[in-house]
């Protein structure tokens, strides 16, 4: 069943939420959590918060136009610009889209037991989240500034022995041979939920974690797909121009 925007009004949250879970998120950017008001109408919600119901379907609409851009604009755009795209998308995993799956989860029910990864979904997604905040830290801190400084060199003669000391300190083939071997971070908890199947989940508090973590999954793979197939292979290139242009130079002095 599909909503049209000008009849929601007088829809419950619970069967709106049931219907497209990205509503669930919606109404928590207007501080309104879901699952406390299954039985109230949007109208209702928004009365009692005093928002207007324009203001959820907007952000809803909104949350559709995406400003993603795609591998083809990516591997023809500078590769500072690539890097400011990644560090873009981790800046929203993790002030956006982590905190609120976080919360769905810390929020849910214990009282609900009949799903037996239940106990185990709450144990396992911190772990998760701290091995994801220090992938993010790792890259952005050594990774990412390393390929800017190679992007960013300076042609004199001390820039360019600073840049061959650093080069010695770390090896981008290497990373980028771990990177693109390493399982996803979320490999454990697609283990845990069965690839996130849903189907026979009644509680819709649950359903809407399983939804969220799902497509957070398939983010965080053109995410990957994005550092393995355009900045590392980049970044090895622009490395070994630098390495030849520094070889040049020490073999004429
Ligand atoms: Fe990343
Ligand atoms: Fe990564």
């Amino acid at each position: 069943m599909f909503f049209q925007t000008e009849n929601l009004d007088n829809i419950k949250v619970f069967d709106i939420v049931s219907n497209d879970f990205r509503y669930a998120k919606a109404l928590n950017s207007f501080g309104i959590d879901f699952y406390n008001h299954y039985d109230l109408t949007i109208d209702q919600v928004c009365k009692e918060k005093g928002l207007s119901t324009d203001s959820i379907y907007g952000y809803r609409v909104a949350m559709d136009e995406s400003f993603d851009l795609d591998l083809k604009t990516l591997e023809s755009s500078p590769l500072n610009l690539v890097i400011e795209y990644l560090k873009h998308n981790h800046s929203y995993f993790i002030k956006n889209k982590l905190p609120y799956i976080k919360s769905l989860i810390s929020s849910l029910s214990l009282e609900n037991k009949k799903y037996k990864f239940f106990n185990d979904l709450k144990f396992i997604f911190p772990l998760f989240y701290e091995d994801f905040v220090d992938h993010i830290l790792e890259e952005e801190k050594y990774i990412f500034s390393y390929i800017q400084k190679l992007y960013h060199l300076e042609d004199s003669n001390k820039s360019h022995a600073r840049m061959f000391f650093e080069m010695k300190k770390i090896s981008l083939k290497n990373i980028a041979k771990e990177h693109l071997e390493e399982d996803s971070e979320m490999a454990g908890i697609r283990g845990l939920t069965s690839d996130y199947s849903y189907q026979n989940i009644e509680n819709l508090h649950l359903k809407v974690i399983f939804q969220e973590l799902e497509a957070f999954d398939k983010e965080l793979d053109i995410h990957s797909v994005i550092e393995n197939k355009i900045l590392f292979p980049r970044a090895l290139d622009l490395e070994k121009s630098v390495a030849d242009k520094i070889r040049n130079i020490s073999f004429l002095n």
